[in-house]
């Protein structure tokens, strides 16, 4: 059975390029040895990410991602069964938010930079349905 994750977190480092890397290596190799796709958002010192798997997998994923120091403040914002994957073109893609054509997070918040803390789930997984559309997910083979 498949279902899809999305959480917000807080990154501990602010400027957190190295963090990202390393996470994207191992979540890379790590998420297709476990049939884990998803896309990870971050900006502003905020991640956003989604996950989407077997649900057994996904929750140990979670349970895993929100003991990592590397971040804080995780909020649960959606979890849904689903008959289908969204992001299974990734592994784990990457977006980096405040890389984005302004009028995109003007979309979907009240202001110019995008807040997942401050939406609703929904929102968020709209922003996300919205970079793919526009193609604004990097991947990595
Ligand atoms: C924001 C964030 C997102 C992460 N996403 C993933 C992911 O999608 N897949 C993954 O395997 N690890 C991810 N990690 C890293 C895990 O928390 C953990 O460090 C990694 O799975 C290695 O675990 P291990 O050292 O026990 O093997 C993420 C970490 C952070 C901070």
């Amino acid at each position: 059975m498949l279902v899809r994750l999305l959480y917000v977190s807080r990154a501990i480092d602010k400027d957190c390029s190295k963090a990202i890397e390393s996470i994207l290596d191992v979540s890379r190799a790590h998420n297709m040895h476990n049939g884990i796709t998803g896309v990870l958002c971050y900006g502003g010192g905020v991640f956003l990410q989604a996950i989407e798997g077997g649900r057994n997998a996904v929750n140990t994923l979670y349970n895993h991602i929100v003991a990592d120091p590397r971040h804080t403040d995780v909020v649960l914002l959606h979890f849904e069964e689903i008959s289908e994957r969204r992001f299974g073109g990734w592994t784990m893609g990457q977006v980096n938010l405040s890389k984005l054509n302004t009028s995109i997070v003007l979309k979907y918040s009240e202001r110019p930079e995008f807040d997942p803390y401050s939406v609703s789930g929904k929102v968020s997984l709209a922003l996300l349905e919205e970079l793919m559309a526009t193609a604004s997910i990097i991947g990595r083979a």
